[in-house]
């Protein structure tokens, strides 16, 4: 079954086509990060503007390079949430014209989840990973750690409590004057540097074992570098290391931790922004005991692939809901979710 997907929740505008969940047949992405980058982040109204100029030329291209027909689609999936809400009505609204057009299923997919899928792409054939397995999405704006059951059962362990650990490296390399994105950056600074070198605090407070905490180590950063003036380019180095360490030893903790909570998981699938992160890897086989599935680089950031994928495993999940695929009757949810709020409130 070959499935188009199309993601835009948020600065990347990218478009793939997946078949049966497993062998991308072609996957464009294309960034608005320089566009962004004179106002020093993302602005919701530029990033729906831009989604806009690029999505259609972007399908042609993608048919085009893959050498597929619009006919060959089986299946259309498209991030339906969480992200900016100009940003993905307008993939929602370009993927609702192609299954209109096409009568194909439509399959609206959360974003966050869909990172996990980047790390199955990895794997060859879903059925060599074993479920339950822990899935963590460690991105820019998440820190997720689940029990998954199947490829489309997802229980929220832990999240964070403040901010997301990509967050975090990119708040500390703006005080580094290191530019954004902060982590590829950090990481490659932290490569000269030695991580005992610099004494990091841990989180203490915590209202569950497994929740993820960042601000405390962005505070501890930001009053070191106010009381440390003028540093060495080894100092640096030194320092970059040392938070690195702790940012993402934070995680292999809590990982350890679950590994002991739910001694039925077989295997730990990582994803998002982060999980390009080399240490990252290095620290994950060197202290924990399950065996650990990485995305490949270009499926850890945003990327359409994993919308593909996602997609597909929903459809298959639910192949009797044909009839409610087709219908296309739902819309896109931002980041906010106002029905819960409202709810709570009332
Ligand atoms: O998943 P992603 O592309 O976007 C979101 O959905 O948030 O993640 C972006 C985040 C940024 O915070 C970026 O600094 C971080 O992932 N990141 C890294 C690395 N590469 C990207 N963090 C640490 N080390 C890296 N090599
Ligand atoms: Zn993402």
């Amino acid at each position: 079954m070959l499935v188009l997907g199309i993601e835009s929740s948020c600065d990347e505008t990218a478009l793939a086509l997946v078949r049966d969940g497993v062998e991308v047949v072609g996957s464009l992405v294309a960034s608005q990060v320089t566009v962004h980058a004179k106002f020093g982040g993302v602005v919701p109204e530029v990033a729906a503007r831009e989604h806009l100029k690029v999505i259609a030329p972007m399908f042609r291209q993608l048919l085009d390079s893959s050498k597929v027909r619009p006919t060959d689609i089986d299946l259309v999936a498209v991030t339906q949430g969480p992200g900016l809400i100009g940003a993905i009505l307008v993939g929602v609204a370009y993927a609702k014209g192609v299954a209109l057009a096409l009568e194909r299923p439509l399959i609206p997919v959360d974003h966050v989840h869909a990172h996990i899928h980047g790390a199955m792409l990895g794997v060859s054939g879903t059925e060599e990973l074993e479920f339950p397995c822990l899935a963590l999405v460690v991105s820019g704006g998440h820190t997720n750690l689940y029990l998954m059951r199947s490829p489309v059962h997802f229980k929220l362990l832990a999240c964070s409590i403040d901010d997301a650990c990509g967050e975090c490296f990119d708040k500390v390399a703006k005080l580094l004057e290191l530019g954004y994105p902060g982590g590829p950056r950090i990481e490659a600074l932290a490569s000269h540097g030695r991580e005992g070198a610099v004494a990091m605090p841990r989180m203490v407070s915590q209202r569950s074992r497994l929740e993820f905490s960042y601000s405390g180590l962005k505070t501890f950063m930001a009053n070191y570098l106010r009381q440390s003036g003028q540093m060495t380019d080894q100092a640096k180095a030194d320092l970059c290391a040392s938070f690195q360490a702790e940012a993402l030893g934070q995680i292999v903790r809590k990982v350890q931790e679950a590994e002991k909570l739910y001694p039925e998981a077989k295997s730990v699938l990582v994803a998002g922004g982060v999980a390009a992160n080399q240490r990252f890897r290095q620290l994950m086989s060197e202290h924990v005991g399950l065996p650990a599935y990485f995305p490949k680089l270009d499926y850890c950031s945003d990327n359409a692939a994993m919308i593909a994928a996602y997609g597909y495993h929903i459809y298959q999940s639910k192949p009797d809901d044909r009839a409610a695929w087709l219908s296309h009757d739902w819309d896109a949810y931002s980041r906010y979710d106002f029905a819960k709020a409202l709810n709570a409130t009332s």
